[in-house]
């Protein structure tokens, strides 16, 4: 029989060994790492996860290594925190590295322990959230830390489309480190504490002669805005960590479920009359398609993705009568909406999220075709472009169109046209749409009339008005049933809601096969 007193010491031993571990890499590295604005990754994951919800896997998880005097610096835990918790009370996965610990560096038992969660994670289709902050793989490991890394990207991988992967990247990610993020679904950024490269500012300057600094050269306004890397740009870790949950509520947790439904106070058949009179007289003027998402969305609210990306073409999640639905709408208010490399790829990575995860789409479309010159013709805006044309085919979510003014040309079909399997097609009664733009078709359809002319500038204003009258509405799509119906735009929500609510059923499949071949 054991001894009281046995007992009480080894409940102490217990009770020290986490103290040990949850102190990391001890109180003057946890204050470097606050002087820098950054929290630590346990009081992360205090934000990110329901209060106590969190349970702590492999805290006394130590790497094995023996050179370089790694033998004499072996802390409990090994650089990350890991385990499962609760948003909003359904379960998720999640790590979050350490850079108090060997600055967050992944070794070989740092990396198991992130691979640990993440087959849990798919066992029990739940999200797996990782909170990344760390100077790469762990140099002293050598080839058995990169050999940690590619365990994570294939289950990155492996996971993709069947639970939903976030990354927070608060702090250094560096070198093939960069590449798990990149697999997962979003990559949130914290402006000024957080960056992303392959090769950083030495290198480069080596290299390119270039002299960059860490923020310009992979900070979260450059991959926000420039490269298209971050999905959301965010101003301190809290906010950051705020808004991983509230992206998770318009998710499912696996492939496998259907997408939350919340409650509403806004009512399903509210009127917009403001809509009916949005659209400008004139057809090359802009208005904002963010305006009409918020006029249409249950209480005005919409969670934007690559807000400050490719903002020619707006993607986020917005809900209806309490459903999720993912938005795709061309912005007339940038670059007159038009649909260049980055807008398509933008887009076509966004509907392939949804239509993964049983998220239904909305198209909003105002859209003058694809941008025209040398530089997209030769960085290929043909094989980009064929991506969203690709991801909207293959998509079989439901899937509902709103024409509000142009779809011209290549771009009619690509946004979700009847054709290829829109479930839905509305338009507004200013909906024009043709293969070209009224000057643009007159000018080749006409032309030896228009050269001939003496009196020119007359004549082809004369063609003009003739094409604009016949072409330039939503009728003879009607008249095909391209378009199931011409809708006063007042009543855009109430018609949506009902069509969202009909399509709930919806059961399409695509061919069998191993997988497409998705224009890259
Ligand atoms: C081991 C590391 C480390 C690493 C940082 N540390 N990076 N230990 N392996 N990769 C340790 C430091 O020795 C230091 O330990 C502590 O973490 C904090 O680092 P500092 O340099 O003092 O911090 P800071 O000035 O903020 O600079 C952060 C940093 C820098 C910019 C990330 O540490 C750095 O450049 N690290 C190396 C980055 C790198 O080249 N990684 C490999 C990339 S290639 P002490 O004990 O002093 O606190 C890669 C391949 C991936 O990752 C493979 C996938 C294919």
């Amino acid at each position: 029989m054991k001894d009281k007193s046995e007992e009480l010491s080894r409940l102490e031993e217990l009770r020290k060994l986490g103290e040990v571990a949850k102190a990391g890499g001890g109180e003057k590295r946890v204050e470097e790492q606050h002087k820098k604005g950054k929290l630590t990754a346990r009081e992360r994951l205090e934000i990110l996860l329901d209060e106590g919800s969190f349970t702590e896997l492999d805290m006394f998880v130590k790497h094995r290594s023996h050179d370089f005097g790694l033998e004499k610096q072996r802390y409990p835990g090994d650089g990350v925190v890991t385990g499962y918790g609760k948003i909003d009370g359904r379960p998720v996965f999640v790590y979050s590295q350490d850079f108090t610990v060997f600055g967050g560096s992944l070794s070989e038992a740092h990396a198991e322990k992130i691979c640990k969660i993440m087959d849990m994670a798919m066992k029990m289709g739940a999200p797996v959230i990782g909170l990344n902050d760390s100077g790469g793989a762990r140099i002293q490991e050598g080839v058995v830390s990169l050999g940690g890394y590619a365990d994570i990207f294939l289950r990155n991988t492996l996971a993709s489309g069947v639970v939903p992967q976030i990354s927070a990247v608060m702090g250094p990610s560096a070198g093939g480190a960069v590449y798990s993020p990149a697999i997962t679904d979003f990559i949130f950024m914290v402006k000024n504490t957080s960056y992303m490269f392959v090769t950083g500012p030495n290198v480069v300057k080596t290299v390119t002669h270039e002299d960059v600094s860490f923020e310009e050269l992979g900070g979260a306004v450059t991959h926000a805005t420039k490269s298209g890397v971050a999905h959301f740009a965010c101003d301190g870790e809290a906010e950051c960590l705020i808004g991983i949950r509230n992206l998770l509520s318009f998710l499912p947790q696996n492939y496998r479920e259907e997408p939350p439904r919340l409650k509403t106070n806004d009512k399903p058949d509210r009127e917009e009359p403001g809509l009916n009179t949005l659209i400008p007289d004139t057809p090359t003027k802009p208005y904002d398609m963010k305006e009409v998402i918020r006029l249409i969305m249950d209480e005005g609210a919409f969670t934007e993705v690559h807000e400050l990306f490719a903002q020619n073409i707006i993607v986020g999640f917005g809900r209806l009568d309490g459903r999720s639905v993912g938005v795709i709408a061309n912005q007339p208010a940038v670059l007159a909406g038009v649909l260049d490399i980055d807008a398509s790829t933008k887009a076509a990575r966004f509907v392939r999220f949804c239509d993964a995860f049983g998220i239904p789409l909305l198209v909003l479309e105002d859209v003058p075709g694809f941008l025209p010159g040398t530089d997209q013709e030769w960085r290929g805006i043909i094989k980009n472009g064929a991506k969203l044309l690709y991801a909207f085919s293959e998509a079989t979510v439901p899937k509902i169109t709103v024409i509000t003014r142009k779809a011209y040309g290549g771009a009619y079909d690509v946004m979700n046209s009847k054709h290829i399997r829109g479930d839905m097609n509305f338009a507004w009664p200013s909906a024009e749409i043709a293969v070209l733009g009224p000057k643009g078709a007159v000018e080749i359809i006409f032309k030896k009339e228009i050269e001939s002319a003496t009196n020119r500038d007359e004549v082809e204003a004369k063609l003009v008005s003739d094409y604009t009258s016949k072409f330039a509405n939503p009728y003879i799509a009607a008249e095909r049933g391209y378009i199931d119906e011409v809708i006063e735009p007042a009543k855009t929500r109430a018609r949506l809601v009902r069509a969202f609510e009909m399509l709930e059923s919806k059961v399409d499949t695509n061919p069998k096969k191993k997988h497409g071949n998705i224009p890259l």
